[in-house]
């Protein structure tokens, strides 16, 4: 049987040992999350984990090899595993943690939830749909970049959710300039941009 990691995870968190040192970026793909986080956690010191990557390394398969092969249904349900197991990593440890969430990550309801009751702070790295159409038509490894009407359509769906993150942080310009806006939202005790 398949381990039930979100609620292990929500079982074992109560009000004290929520963590208040995990900050997520989501946003759409192409938005810059894990180039962003891994300077950010960088300049911080603090741990920097890509969600994708986990993933992949879980599974030794590619993102795109886990949608042809397995499906997206299956991704999502191994997103969440890894979410879950991350999420639980970082409230056992205390070891403050920048994580990388995927484009889809928090629209799965059970994924918002898990990093809401974790004390979890959202950023989302917005970017207009010409710069994340742009930056995405290049990359091959995108199984959910089909073609533009589909992506713009996607992207549409999605924001409401996004919307929903504690703070907007514009990802247009240079990820140096992304993470100066992300230090100076006052998050980060003793840190200035
Ligand atoms: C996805 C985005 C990808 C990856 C997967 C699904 C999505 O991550 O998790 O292809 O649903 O938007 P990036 O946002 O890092 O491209």
């Amino acid at each position: 049987m398949r381990p039930k990691a979100a609620q292990y995870t929500l079982n074992q968190m109560t009000a004290e040992n929520r963590s208040r040192k995990l900050v997520c970026l989501t946003g759409f793909m192409g938005s810059g999350k894990s180039t962003t986080a891994r300077v950010l956690a960088g300049q911080l010191g603090w741990l920097n984990t890509d969600l994708d990557r986990c993933i992949t390394e879980a599974t030794h398969l590619s993102i795109p090899e886990i949608f042809s092969r397995l499906g997206e249904a299956e991704f999502r349900r191994l997103e969440h595993e890894q979410l879950a197991r991350v999420v639980a990593e970082s409230v056992a440890k205390q070891k403050p943690r920048i994580v990388s969430l995927g484009g889809g990550t928090i629209v799965q309801p059970q994924n918002l939830a898990l990093l809401r009751d974790a004390g979890a702070l959202l950023i989302w790295l917005h970017c207009p749909i010409e710069d994340l159409l742009h930056r995405c038509a290049h990359i091959t490894d995108r199984p959910l970049f089909r073609d533009e009407a589909s992506f713009r359509r996607l992207y549409a769906e999605r924001l409401p959710t996004y919307e929903m993150s504690d703070y907007r942080v514009e990802s247009r310009g240079e990820p140096a300039r992304v993470v100066e806006q992300i230090l100076s939202l006052g998050i980060f005790p003793g840190v200035t941009a």
